[in-house]
C-alpha cells in the first residue's frame, strides 16, 4: 500500500507533506509539470484560490519580497471558464439547491437502470428551454457533438435511407467540438490531431459561413449526408460570426437534401450571445443541438442533446448510455441553472452588456487601427483581433492584463476572447475595456 496521508480542507488541506497553503505559485507548477499530463499551457506565475463574488476571482502571485509564499489579488474573470460559468460564480440559487439536494432531498447517485424522480424535471426543463421533443443527458460537453454525430449516423441508416457505413457528416473549417478522436476527427488543428490517428471516417469539411460551398458539397454528395454538425458561432477559432443570413439559407439547403442541422451550442448557448441559444438569433431552428458548459451552472460539468422526435427517436435500449448522464445531482443542478437563465434575464444581459463592451472594442479601434485588425462577436462572446505581428501577441496581452487585474486568454496568436459571466455589471465591463485599451496602447 502507498503511504498516503490526506487531511484537512481549503489552505489546511494536506496531502502527505504539501500543505496547499505553504505551496507558492512556483511550487504548483511544478507539481503540475511533474505530475500532470502536460497538455494545458497555463498563464505563469499565477494561481487561482477562490472566488469572491460572482465575475471576481482571487488568485495567489509571487510575493514580490519573497518574505510570504505569495500575496493574493483580485481579477475580473474575463473568461468565465469558457462559458461554463455563464450564471457566475457559486450562484446563489444554485448553490442552495445542491446544498438542500444533498443535505435535506437526500439522492446524489443512481443509475439509469431504476428511474429517479429528478430526471423528469431535467427533462421538463430542458425540453422547455430548447423547445425540442426529446433530450438525452450526458456529462463532459464533448459528450453532446459526439452523440449528435452517432444519432445523424443512424437516423441516416434508418429514416434517410443512406446505404450501411457510408454516411458522410460536414463540419467546418476551424471547427473546435472537443477531444474525443471523433471531435479531432472532425477538427483541422494540427496540434489537436498530431499523433491520434488512424481517424473517424465519413467526414467532410467545408468552410465556415460560406454557402457556395455547402451547397456544391450537398449537390455533389447529398445523398450520402446525414448531418451538418457545426456551430452557430465558433468560439474556439477566435468568435467567428457568421453573415447574417448564413443560417436560413444553411437551413433551407439542408431542407433540400434531407440533410440534419445539428447545432453545437456547448459554447454559446445558455444566453451567451445574447439569446438563449444562439440559432434563436437567426432564426433558424436545428434538427439536434448539443449543450454542455453552463448547462451545468458552473457547478458541475453537464450536458445533454436535445432533438427532435425523429431523430432521436432512433435510440433503442443499449445503444447509448452513461453512468453519470442526469444522474440526480446533475438532474437538478441541470433544471436550476436553467431556472437562473430565466430568471436572471442572463440573455438580456448579455445583449447589454455586450453591447456595452461592443462599443469600448470600436472605439479602441478607431484609436489603434494600425494594432487591432477586427472586432466581434454577438452578446458577452466578443473577441478582438490584432494585426499580424510579433509585438502584437495574445499570450502578451494576456499577461499583460493580468497585471491589471484582468483574466482574458489568447485563442491564436493574434486574437483575445473575453467572455465574461452574463451577470457582470457594468462597471467590470468598463474596467476589463480600461485594462485592455492601456495594454494595447502601451505595446
Ligand atoms: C463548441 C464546443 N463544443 C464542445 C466543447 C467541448 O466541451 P468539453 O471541454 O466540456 O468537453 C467545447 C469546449 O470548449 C466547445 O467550445
Amino acid at each position: 500500500m502507498p503511504k498516503l496521508s490526506i487531511h484537512g480542507y481549503g489552505d489546511d488541506l494536506t496531502i502527505n507533506n504539501f500543505r496547499l497553503g505553504d505551496l507558492s505559485p512556483a511550487e504548483h507548477e511544478k507539481i503540475d509539470k511533474e505530475k500532470g499530463g502536460r497538455n494545458y499551457n497555463p498563464l505563469e506565475n499565477v494561481v487561482v484560490s477562490h472566488v469572491k463574488d460572482s465575475s471576481t476571482l482571487i488568485c495567489r502571485k509571487p510575493s514580490e519580497n519573497g518574505v510570504a509564499a505569495y500575496i493574493e489579488e483580485e481579477l475580473i474573470d474575463g473568461l468565465c471558464c469558457y462559458s461554463a460559468v455563464n450564471q457566475g460564480q457559486l450562484n446563489r440559487t444554485i448553490v442552495d439547491a445542491v446544498v438542500k439536494h444533498l443535505t435535506e432531498e437526500k439522492l446524489p447517485t443512481v443509475p439509469r437502470s431504476i428511474r429517479h424522480k429528478y430526471m423528469s424535471a431535467f427533462l421538463l426543463a430542458t425540453t422547455g428551454i430548447t423547445e425540442m421533443d426529446r433530450v438525452v443527458p450526458k456529462v463532459a460537453g464533448v459528450e453532446a457533438p459526439e452523440l449528435m454525430f452517432k444519432l445523424s449516423r443512424r437516423w441516416g441508416y434508418k429514416i434517410k435511407g443512406v446505404p450501411q457505413n457510408e454516411a458522410i457528416i460536414v463540419a467546418a473549417n476551424g471547427n473546435f467540438h472537443g477531444r474525443t478522436v471523433t471531435a479531432v476527427s472532425m477538427s483541422d488543428d494540427l496540434d489537436a490531431r498530431e499523433g491520434f490517428g488512424p481517424f473517424v471516417p465519413g467526414i467532410e469539411l467545408v468552410p465556415f459561413n460560406n454557402i457556395d460551398a455547402l451547397t456544391s458539397l450537398f449537390e455533389s454528395k447529398g445523398e450520402k449526408i446525414v448531418a451538418f454538425l457545426v456551430e452557430p458561432i465558433q468560439g474556439e477559432a477566435g468568435v467567428i460570426v457568421p453573415d447574417e443570413d448564413y443560417w436560413t439559407q444553411v437551413r433551407a439547403l439542408c431542407d433540400k437534401h434531407n440533410i440534419l442541422l445539428a447545432m453545437d451550442e456547448v459554447q454559446t448557448g445558455f444566453g451567451r450571445t445574447g439569446a438563449n441559444f444562439a440559432h434563436q438569433l437567426y432564426n433558424v431552428k436545428p434538427d439536434l443541438m448539443g449543450c454542455g458548459k453552463a448547462a451545468g451552472g458552473g457547478i458541475l460539468p453537464v450536458s445533454f442533446v436535445a432533438g427532435s422526435d425523429e431523430v432521436i427517436g432512433v435510440l433503442t435500449p443499449g445503444s447509448e448510455g452513461s453512468t453519470f448522464g442526469g444522474y440526480p445531482l446533475g438532474a437538478v443542478v441541470g433544471v436550476y441553472a436553467i431556472k437562473v437563465l430565466i430568471e436572471e434575464k442572463l440573455a438580456e444581459n448579455a445583449k447589454i452588456r455586450g453591447a456595452q463592451l461592443m462599443s469600448h472594442f470600436e472605439n479602441m479601434q478607431t484609436d489603434f487601427p494600425d494594432k487591432i485588425k477586427e472586432v466581434r462577436g454577438k452578446g458577452l462572446l466578443t473577441a478582438f483581433e490584432m494585426q499580424y505581428s510579433p509585438k502584437l501577441d495574445g499570450h502578451h496581452v494576456s499577461v499583460e492584463l493580468l497585471k491589471r487585474g484582468v483574466y482574458a486568454k489568447e485563442t491564436h496568436h493574434s486574437t483575445v476572447r473575453i467572455a465574461p459571466a452574463l451577470t457582470i455589471e457594468a462597471w467590470q465591463i468598463d474596467n476589463i475595456a480600461e485594462s485592455i485599451w492601456n495594454v494595447i496602447n502601451e505595446i
